[in-house]
């Protein structure tokens, strides 16, 4: 496994459609597991494989403080949402950064496993967020475009706080 370079708003990759997985390669199962290497790296909750630069409909998510529970989703898709939250969110390829957004509370997802097998996984919350977020980065969308109020810097948040 290895960790790989993340990439950042005003790369033009991070907007564009990636593409459905048909087939399970050894290629595409390296890149999960960097994938999922990465965001543990770097204390991410989710990642999308645009943001390592290659537009195949793939996510990682782990919204666990222990980094124990790694979700992989293939070509995901939104099959149910309900309610509605709003809350601060970042993104790995938008660093230092946060900023409010109005997301579902509740979503249902449909995808493949690294086996090529349908699953389906519901999430609420966090997760819920982090299922959106990061299926829409498939469809080269990022957050900042749906902040209200504008972003955050993070450090100046925190410094705010004490
Ligand atoms: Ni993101």
């Amino acid at each position: 496994m290895a960790v790989r370079n993340i990439r950042i708003i005003g790369d033009d990759i991070l907007n564009k459609k990636s593409k459905h997985v048909d087939n399970m390669t050894d290629k595409i199962r390296t890149l999960i597991n960097d994938m999922l290497e990465t965001m543990y790296n770097a204390a991410g909750v989710g990642l999308a494989a645009p943001q390592v630069g290659i537009l195949k409909r793939i996510v990682v998510i782990d919204v666990t403080e222990e980094g124990n529970n790694p979700i992989i989703l293939i070509n995901p898709e939104v099959i149910d949402e309900q309610g509605e939250q709003t809350g601060n969110e970042g993104c790995l390829s938008v660093p230092g950064k946060i900023g409010m957004v109005t997301r579902p509370e509740y979503v249902k997802i449909r995808a493949l496993d690294m086996d090529m097998k349908p699953v389906e996984y519901e999430g609420n919350g966090l997760l819920a967020r982090a299922f959106i977020h990061e299926i829409e980065h498939l469809d080269g969308k990022l957050y900042v475009d749906k902040v209200e109020g504008g972003l955050y810097d993070v450090d100046e948040l925190k410094e705010g706080e004490e």
